[in-house]
């Protein structure tokens, strides 16, 4: 499959389907989409329609039953599970709906992981913990447990451990569903800036339709089907 440039996600026929008991759901047909470098895209659907399956297929903690997902380069179906837990945290950052923030480790220790992960050095760990718990305004929650944080700033140690590899691409699965409007609109002021200094792509799931004035691009995902609502928008000449 030959990819444009600035196409960082590219999925290509990707089915999915799931056993449930004795039928089988079919939550993903013919999902065709290209992603490209630094957009902010809302995926938008009831709850249901298979978004947080989406978000885990281009994340590889799902395979599609068929197509191709390609991930600023690299396909999917090529990688072992090894090389799809490689890529994660370095390429691609899956951000649960749940936040997955570690509470028996402090907000330095949750961002501080991935680098861990990674083999990074003691040193060069300090300074980009630091550095990135700064950019979204928590360094001073560094020695904080999250369990005496607001949702708002769990959030943001969610991102900031999201962020400390500095990926292509983050998917964020229902960011500002568990917190108040005031809170959502910094969370997502936070993920524009995210955008313009990093020229990270963002793809967010959410069914809130008020967060579809902030994205660069909406899509719809309706009975397996995934339609750009930007086009629908175009008025016809
Ligand atoms: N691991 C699974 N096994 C079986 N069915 C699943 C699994 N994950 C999701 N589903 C089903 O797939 C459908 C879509 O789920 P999901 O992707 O979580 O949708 P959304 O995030 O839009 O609410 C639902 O009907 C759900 O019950
Ligand atoms: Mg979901």
């Amino acid at each position: 499959m030959l990819i444009p440039g600035d196409v960082v996600v590219a999925l290509r026929d990707v089915w999915k389907t799931y056993d449930e008991g004795n039928y089988k759901v079919v939550v993903l047909r013919n999902i065709n989409v290209n992603f490209f470098r630094g957009e902010v895209v809302g995926i938008h659907g009831p709850s249901g329609s298979g978004k947080t399956t989406l978000l885990k297929i281009i994340a590889g903690f799902v395979r599609p039953d068929r197509g191709e997902v390609i991930v600023d380069g690299y396909n999917l179906n090529m990688l072992d599970d090894l090389g799809l837990a490689m890529i994660r945290n370095t390429v691609v950052s899956y951000i649960p709906q749940d936040y997955g923030v570690i509470d028996e480790l402090t907000v330095f220790e949750n961002v501080e992981l991935p680098l861990l992960i990674a083999g990074v050095g003691k040193e060069e760990r300090e300074r980009k913990v630091k550095e990135v718990l700064e950019y979204i305004g928590m360094l001073n929650k560094a020695s904080s447990y999250p369990k005496r944080l607001s949702g708002g700033e769990r959030q943001r140690v969610a991102i900031a451990r999201a962020l400390v590899m500095t990926p292509s691409v983050l998917l964020a699965d229902e960011p500002t569903a568990n917190l108040d409007w005031d809170t959502a609109l910094k969370v997502l002021e936070l993920f524009k800036s995210i955008k313009k200094d990093f020229k990270t792509t963002i793809i967010l799931v959410t069914h809130d339709p008020r967060l579809m004035d902030f994205m660069d691009r909406s899509l719809n995902l309706i009975d397996g089907y995934l339609k750009d609502k930007t086009s629908i928008r175009t008025p016809i000449k």
